[in-house]
């Protein structure tokens, strides 16, 4: 999605806005651009396609200063093209601005301002926000953003500069992250902390409806309303090196390679297992208010949505209490039922997608205690929630998620054990998950191991233009995340199924020319599975299963064999995923597609 850095100091910007964008790469985009201040002219360059062609623009060309805005654009109005790429200037070249978002009444807007002789030469609602500053513009640039704001429904995250105001960088913020970074004399704002994290971890995460005033040295915060506010300076304690390949092909691999931490990092000071318990303190509830809850929704979009499927398994199979699971997209506009007994829990991995936002927002109007499960510290959902937890996998920056997915599960098994022990479950038998829990990172390494063997397999089938994904039970949602991460990647058509549900269609499709991967462990429906298994051998289907290490029958049975580790039922998706996510990976990377920023995909999708 959209990305914004932008910066005011003493340095020079170029290079540091370029960088910025660099590091919002990652989030997806079809368009590119920046404006510098130099020697009171805005010099604005802008590029279709990737940073590199912004870059070969930039070549030449003199726009030296030292306060510019920059933005990744990820066409909502108006095709990809250098007019419609940000950032965008008022008539007289006077003001420029970046926006995330999208201004809902850009038309009326763009009327209005025509009626004054106001002319438009691209097709976005961002050239009509600048030039509606401009139309408001009398001596304060800020005045002149608050109160365009004023007259603005819709969403966004903006930065403005102006070259009557040198020394000052606008930024305003509604549905849209924006984050101020405190540097030594000199300031930033981005959309994302990654841009700016080699120069400062000092941040102050901006609210909807507020808007800062940012000078090299100092920044003031007020809201729309023109009233000041303050604000704690956090600090972000994420290094860049966690936003480097270090060494790794892609971002994605070196994701997927970081998993035995990363659930290391999810469980670390939360389990105890002489008690069989989760202790998660951010929930911020008590156990007698754990105890009465009687229904769960869990809210998410795309991976996030398949872990809130594993979690109504272990939900319901520990805590025995009733589990939906809601798109968030859809959710939020229909007419849901609550009630005071109701727990929301909205997991995203980037605490900003706007449907998981806009469905808590919609449970907490009606006064339901919803919680977040997300992985970006300080982001929305984190800040909006009632409580939840963090899921501590680090920045992802693969657009395809891995490792923030088994993290969530891990999070989702210990809110099943808390609310199991409140009910049913015996400190046993938390006792028992808890220390099966503990051996997954080493298991995890034991699955990375065989990925050699995966990659041959990878090499068998990359040509192939449709592939079927089978799972039961809680292994269904994992079934349906190994197809995502495949279509997301390697653009290969691929859908998730019940394995049983396969006989009633998707078995039609099924011929030598349609691999399945089939997820067969050693658990109460294996018969069941191996007989569906069967059923596709009969129609010259090819498998690859991946099955519970020492199940030696299944090799005659299937084509191809990954094993992993047996732990506990409700932990396998954490394991069967795994093997999974370097199938899709070795595939897309023979296929020569871009694992780390697939086409038409976004990190972070914070429009509807
Ligand atoms: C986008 C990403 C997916 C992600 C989904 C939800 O579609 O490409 O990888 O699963 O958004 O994102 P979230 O940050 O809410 O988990």
């Amino acid at each position: 999605m959209c990305g914004i850095i932008g910066h005011v100091g003493q340095r020079e910007s170029l290079p540091i806005l370029m960088a910025g964008l660099r590091r919002l790469e990652y989030r997806g985009y079809d368009s590119a651009g920046v404006a510098v201040l130099n020697a009171g002219q805005l010099g604005v360059v802008k590029a279709v396609g990737k940073i590199k062609s912004l870059e070969r623009s930039l070549q030449g060309q003199e726009i030296a200063g030292s306060i510019g805005i920059a933005h990744t654009r990820w066409a909502t109005h108006g095709e990809p093209s250098v007019t419609n790429a940000h950032p965008h200037l008022d008539s007289d070249n006077e003001i420029a601005l970046v926006h995330n978002g999208v201004i809902e009444n850009y038309r009326t807007l763009k009327e209005f301002l025509s009626r004054s002789g106001i002319k438009f030469v691209s097709d976005t609602d961002t050239e009509v926000l600048t030039k509606l500053v401009k139309y408001h513009y009398t001596d304060s640039l800020t005045d002149a953003v608050r109160i365009a704001l004023g007259q603005v429904e819709g969403t966004y995250g903006i930065a403005v500069v102006s070259s009557k105001h040198p020394e000052t960088l606008v930024a305003a913020r509604k549905g849209s992250p924006l984050v101020i970074g405190l540097g030594d004399d000199e300031n930033f704002v981005a959309s994302d902390v990654s841009a700016m994290i080699e120069h400062t971890n000092r941040v102050l995460y901006l609210e909807d409806g507020e808007i800062a005033e940012i000078t090299p040295n100092d920044y003031r915060i007020i809201t729309i309303e023109n009233i000041p506010t303050d604000k704690a300076v956090e600090e972000v304690n994420w290094t860049l090196d966690e936003i480097e390949k270090q060494g790794y092909d892609h971002f994605m691999l070196k994701e997927i390679y970081e998993q035995p931490s990363t659930i290391r990092a999810a469980i670390r000071g939360r389990i105890n297992l002489e008690e069989g318990i989760a202790r998660l303190n951010g929930l911020n509830l008590q156990y007698d208010e754990l105890r009465r809850i009687k229904r769960v929704i869990i809210t998410a979009c795309g991976t996030s949505w398949h872990s809130a499927l594993i979690g109504e398994y272990m939900i319901e199979e520990l805590a025995r209490i009733p589990v939906e699971v809601e798109y968030a997209s859809e959710f939020r506009y229909r007419s849901p039922v609550f009630d005071d007994h109701t727990l929301l829990l909205a997991i995203s991995q980037s605490g900003e997608t706007a449907d998981t936002l806009a469905a808590m927002r919609e449970a907490r109007k009606h006064g339901v205690t919803s919680l977040g499960i997300v992985n970006v510290v300080g982001s929305t959902i984190a800040r909006e929630s009632d409580g939840g937890v963090y899921t501590h996998a680090g920045p992802e920056i693969g657009v395809a998620s891995t490792k923030a997915f088994t993290s969530q599960v891990m999070v989702l098994s210990m809110i099943a054990i808390l609310l199991g022990r409140m009910r049913n479950v015996s400190v046993q038998q938390g006792q028992e998950l808890i220390g099966l829990m503990r051996q997954l990172p080493d298991q995890i390494e034991a699955i990375l191991k065989t990925d050699d063997k995966i990659q041959e397999i990878a090499k068998a089938y990359h040509h192939h233009d449709n592939f079927l994904y089978l799972g039961r039970g809680i292994n269904f949602p994992a079934a349906l995340e190994g197809a995502l991460k495949l279509k997301e990647i390697s653009y290969i058509h691929a859908e998730g199924y019940p394995a049983a549900e396969m006989k009633h269609g998707p078995i039609a499709l099924i011929d030598e020319k349609m691999p399945v991967v089939v997820i067969a462990l050693k658990d109460p429906v294996y018969d069941k599975v191996m007989s569906n298994i069967e059923q596709v051998k009969a129609r010259n289907g090819n498998v690859i299963a991946i099955a519970s290490e020492g199940d030696t029958e299944i090799a005659d049975k299937v084509n191809h064999v990954i094993y992993v580790p047996r732990t506990h039922r409700l932990l396998t998706p954490i394991l069967s995923v795994l093997p999974l996510q370097l199938l899709a990976y070795h595939i897309a990377v023979m296929r020569g597609c871009n694992v780390d920023q697939p086409r038409n995909l976004a990190k972070s999708v914070t429009v509807e």
